[in-house]
């Protein structure tokens, strides 16, 4: 959204592509933008499956005037991933409320109540054109605009009439031919930003947020067939909504002079970093209004009605974030680029926290919580996908270490039992991006039932990072790639560093911290031996498995984690079946699926258990299994003509960071030699934000 500053169809066009680019990374099926037609209120579409590329070639192949200037202008543009409707054209956002173009907006999230919405709507006369949830919110936009008789409703105060119709979660923008360049963008339960950019220095860096009128509109009602909303519901004489005044701080133009401004609203910083480092973060139910160059925020309800915990002004930060950072570089793709950079990935998670001379841990953002860490009746582990992996890989070391029992839920399944969670509980909440929606749920659980909650995350600003009373940046840099590598060993390593924090005052284990720091100090050179190994497996994943159906990965005790994690590598990415076994469950089950045509991985790296994966390993041989070793390079006792992997060794707590690593370069070669899209794969999406 630009003001005072003349840009031509073309950079506008270009701008949101390249903005959507930057956000591919998340996943996505299709994408699509909206900008201003020729004539006043037109507005002109572009929508495409598939990848932005395609979006861009539609762009350049229409006969659209790219030279057309415009000295003021709002576009919105969007990456869909599907949740109602197959990807589809029609199905692609912006979504618009009609053929006239009264509103149109783009969506992240999920309505829940959409389709009860479209039923009532549809009784009313109006069309769909789409199969989406968001349309549905586009139609309501303009039912409650068509319902004013005198049409005098701002923007803002018609969007958050609409707004407290809504179920689910949502981040909005929202245009329309009724308010030419405006737009209101709002957000509940999925991120939205804003970045700023003017050649000024901005008067001030705050924004003031004006809270909502509680009798302007009715409060959030089921909407059903049988009980249509109170928006829907026929009108009741004499009722008419209060007008909605703006009052928050306009802190755009100095002494009154206007001057050029653009705001870039995005769901991540990646988006528009390249624009601006200035931004904003909103907050669940903030409603923003764009309009001649002045940004005023507003809250959905009043004080009164439970807005009263949050904060009345809206800073404006400064990123870090460089957009080299989210470049290829020089690998071929995100995921082998990101597997790469693991020995420096793991050095700045430990960064200014790890005293390799003292043997001290020093995690600054848990510092004032660990009393009560420690008082803790037991620690409960909270994630999705490959988080969730390396809370299981440090679940032995945590209980070892702290004495204080540790569960590991997956958020999905945590929520679905509606787990006990009690004051004397300390959940923690891992997620490389901060933002999967189930994990979120999960915190909000644990945060209303008192519990102290701490964040494990990779992205600064993220909502659980923001939400959580305490936490750990991993610091492993953007994450690009769909599946998730470097962010699993930061996450791996910022756990373990918890645990041997919490442990510092505990004599017994004066020996044991000094080993595993030790360890941590020679694991970003021992990752570098391992990536050393690379041709290696891309020969193994040619000749061996890449016309496999289906690759079990067996272990037990620290390497379980591994197992799965690696197990899971494979699925995302190479699409093939893949099972992680504990190799303790092998008689209770998966021995029936031994035969010779079955690959197997048994990952034999030397440690207590040792003996029993042996035994493992003899009992898979004896079923003519031929498997593939994972062991250390000194290990002699792995018959020669057994095909291996070999790692270095190190501190057994440790050992699964460096055998993760030829898991997932097998699991890029597979890809690769496929053919298989390794940074985008089918159906899935970075930051899976909704439920
Ligand atoms: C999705 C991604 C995975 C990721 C999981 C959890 O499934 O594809 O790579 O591990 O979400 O994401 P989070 O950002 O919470 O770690």
């Amino acid at each position: 959204c630009s003001y005072l500053k003349e840009k031509t169809r073309g950079e506008i066009c270009e701008t949101l592509c390249n903005g959507l680019s930057r956000q591919e990374y998340r996943g996505y099926d299709s994408a699509g933008f909206a900008v201003d037609g020729d004539k006043p209120g037109e507005v002109l579409y572009f929508k495409e499956v598939g990848k932005v590329a395609g979006l861009r070639k539609k762009v350049a192949e229409s006969d659209m005037d790219t030279k057309k200037t415009f000295i003021t202008q709002c576009s919105i543009a969007h990456t869909r991933w599907a949740t109602h409707g197959p990807p589809s054209v029609r199905n692609c956002h912006p979504v618009r409320s009609d053929p006239d173009n009264e509103f149109c907006l783009v969506h992240n999230g999920i309505v829940t109540n959409a389709a009860e919405l479209r039923l009532v709507l549809q009784k009313r006369g109006y069309k769909f054109e789409s199969d989406t949830d968001t349309e549905a919110v586009a139609i309501l936009t303009k039912y409650v605009y068509d319902s004013q008789p005198e049409k005098r409703m701002s923007f803002t105060e018609l969007v958050r009439t609409v707004l407290m119709e809504l179920q689910g979660s949502f981040a909005f923008v929202f245009k329309s031919r009724h308010y030419p360049n405006e737009l209101v963008t709002a957000r509940r339960g999925s991120p939205l930003l804003i970045g700023v950019k003017t050649d000024k220095k901005l008067k001030v860096d705050f924004v003031d947020v004006e809270f909502g009128d509680a009798s302007a509109s009715a409060p959030p009602t089921v909407t059903s067939p049988q009980s249509p909303s109170s928006l829907l519901a026929p009108p009741v004489p004499g009722s008419s909504s209060k007008v909605y005044r703006t009052q928050s701080r306009a802190f755009m133009s100095e002494d009154g002079i206007p001057q050029p401004i653009e705001f870039f609203i995005a769901s991540d910083a990646a988006a528009i970093v390249e624009h601006t480092k200035r931004v904003l973060y909103l907050e669940d139910d903030d409603i923003a209004h764009i309009s001649e160059g002045e940004l005023h925020i507003h809250r959905l309800r009043s004080k009164e009605e439970g807005s009263q915990s949050v904060a009345t002004t809206r800073s404006i930060e400064t990123l870090e974030i460089e957009i080299a950072e989210i470049m290829k570089g020089k690998f071929d793709h995100f995921m082998q680029k990101e597997i790469y950079e693991q020995p420096e990935s793991v050095v700045n998670t430990m960064r200014g926290r790890v005293n390799f001379d003292s043997h001290q841990i020093t995690l600054g953002g848990l510092k004032a919580y660990l009393p009560i860490i420690r008082r803790g009746r037991r620690i409960v582990f909270c994630a999705c996908g490959t988080s969730y992996h390396s809370a299981i890989a440090t679940r032995a070391i945590f209980e070892e270490l702290t004495e204080i029992p540790v569960s590991v839920e997956l958020a999905s399944d945590f929520l679905d039992r509606k787990t006990p969670i009690f004051r004397d509980d300390v959940c923690v909440f891992v997620s490389q991006s901060g933002e999967t929606a189930d994990t979120i749920l999960a915190l909000r659980y644990c945060l209303e039932r008192g519990a102290l909650c701490v964040g494990v995350v990779n992205t600064v600003g993220s909502t659980i990072s923001r939400e959580t009373h305490c936490g750990i940046h991993i610091n492993a840099g953007p994450e690009v790639g769909v599946a998730s590598t470097k962010a699993y060993t930061s996450q791996y390593i910022a756990l373990l560093m918890m645990a041997l924090q919490l442990s510092e005052d505990r004599i017994s284990l004066l020996e044991r911290r000094k080993q595993i720091i030790d360890g941590l100090h020679a694991l970003p050179g021992q990752i570098k031996k391992v990536l050393d190994n690379d041709k290696n497996l891309r020969v193994l994943a040619k000749n061996v498995l890449a016309n496999s159906r289906s690759l079990l990965i067996m272990g037990r005790g620290y390497q379980y984690a591994t197992c799965l994690e690696g197990a899971l590598k494979i699925k995302e990415i190479s699409y093939m079946h893949s099972e992680g076994i504990l190799a303790g469950e092998l008689k209770h089950g998966p021995l029936a699926l031994i035969d010779e045509n079955m690959p197997v991985i048994i990952i034999m790296t030397r440690d207590s258990l040792y003996p029993k994966v042996q035994s493992a390993f003899a009992q898979i041989t004896a079923r003519k299994a031929q498997p593939i070793v994972l062991c250390n390079d000194d290990d002699d006792s792995v018959p020669d003509n057994a095909k291996v992997i070999r790692v270095p060794p190190t501190v057994d707590c440790l050992q699964g960071l460096l055998n993760v690593i030829p898991l997932q370069l097998l699991s890029y070669h597979l890809a690769i030699q496929n053919g298989f899209d390794v940074d985008f794969p089918r159906n899935l999406a970075k930051s899976v934000t909704t439920e």
